[in-house]
């Protein structure tokens, strides 16, 4: 029997409650397909930051690299000032474990729940590929003349050679095996960030044309990749782009498939530890109330059991959430399915 140890950081909000669901349909699963997960849960969050103020502790750090994986619920809690969990736990994390991929699919499982005017599930079903440790997100740059009327505030984008190829390199095998248009888009914004986009481009045309002549390249700006998101979304495989613009693409690529309560996404380091995650909040004003969509994370839960290689055991829980989807639920938004957030666990474990 295959045995998987998994850390699990349940985290603010409405975080616990999701992992419970998604841990009660990854036992469904590992039943059926004989398998053994072994949680190992962690109290990281802004709870334990108020009433200690650790935030992360470079012990966790040191034994999460142990685990090939990692379960998430959320982070972010009404009682800190905005930045010190997102950057403490969760960048934190992604930038330490070297997840350099947050690979995002957004897929339209029933067209009822597509803000979109008639487009339906095969119209929608493509993936994001974020670059993860980079860009705009490293925190480098700093202030000058701060809270003076001359005060100068400068936030760098770092694009290492090293760091786009090896997401670009990522993105192409994804498009390679995923066999689908085998068509991989390059969000950017060679227009005006000419220097970034162009190590981008260069890089994404060098690659490709040496490594990868079975794949189709494809380029657009990310604006108006938001516009085809809206337009045109079936003309979407694979996107690779950077960190910033993947994080903006992603929420609206969340939107045409459902909403959060659906959207899942992976943070991952293939050589290392890699991390499950709704993508959407901790939403404090829905916590303890049974209420929230947990589908976000039992998706988390299912890519996990992909990456993990457990690719039956995977779409098992993917065909279950497809089922609860078009069968059962009213809506997909928290208070809305017609379910509680156990019922919704309960009608996907069962179908498993
Ligand atoms: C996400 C989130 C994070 C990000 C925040 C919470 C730091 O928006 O996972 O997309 O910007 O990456
Ligand atoms: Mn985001």
């Amino acid at each position: 029997m295959k045995s998987y140890n998994i850390a699990v950081i349940g985290g603010d909000g409405t975080g616990p409650e999701v992992v419970r669901e998604a841990v009660k349909v990854l036992d469904a699963a590992a039943t059926k397909y004989n398998l053994k997960l072994n949680y190992t849960p962690y109290d990281i969050g802004g709870e334990r930051y108020l009433k200690t103020g650790e935030i992360l502790p470079d012990s966790v750090i040191t034994e999460l690299r142990k685990f090939p994986a990692i379960l998430l619920g959320a982070i972010g809690h009404p009682g800190v000032k905005p930045g010190i969990l997102e950057k403490g736990i969760l960048l934190r994390t992604r930038f330490e474990l070297e997840q350099y991929i947050n690979l995002r699919p957004v897929k339209l499982y029933d067209e009822r729940f597509c803000p979109l005017k008639d487009k339906k599930p095969e119209h929608i079903d493509f993936v994001v590929v974020r670059e993860n440790n980079e860009g705009l997100y490293t925190g480098s740059g700093g202030f000058v003349f701060k809270g003076t009327p001359n005060e100068i505030a400068v936030q760098e984008s770092i694009n290492t050679r090293r760091g786009v190829e090896r997401c670009l390199r990522y993105a192409f095998e994804y498009t390679r095996k995923r066999n689908r248009a085998k068509k991989l888009t390059l969000s950017g914004k060679t227009n005006v960030l000419t220097f970034a986009f162009d190590l981008w481009f260069r890089a994404f045309e060098e690659t490709g044309a040496k490594d990868y002549p079975d794949i189709t390249r494809d380029y657009a700006h990310v604006d108006a990749t938001t516009m085809w998101f809206v337009k045109n979304p079936e003309w979407f495989d694979v996107i690779v782009t950077d960190n910033m613009f993947g994080d903006i693409i992603t929420d609206l690529g969340a939107m045409i498939q459902g909403g959060m309560g659906i959207a899942a996404g992976g943070n991952i380091n293939p050589q290392g530890t890699s991390m499950f995650e709704p993508i959407g909040g901790s939403a404090p004003k829905y916590t303890g109330k049974n209420v929230i969509n947990p589908l976000a994370a039992i998706c988390a839960g299912q890519m996990m059991l992909d990456f993990l290689g457990e690719t039956a055991a995977a779409a098992a829980i993917e065909a279950a959430v497809i089922k609860v989807v078009r069968e059962k639920l009213k809506d997909l938004a928290a208070g809305k399915m017609g379910y509680s957030t156990t019922q919704v666990g309960d009608l996907v474990a069962t179908l498993v």
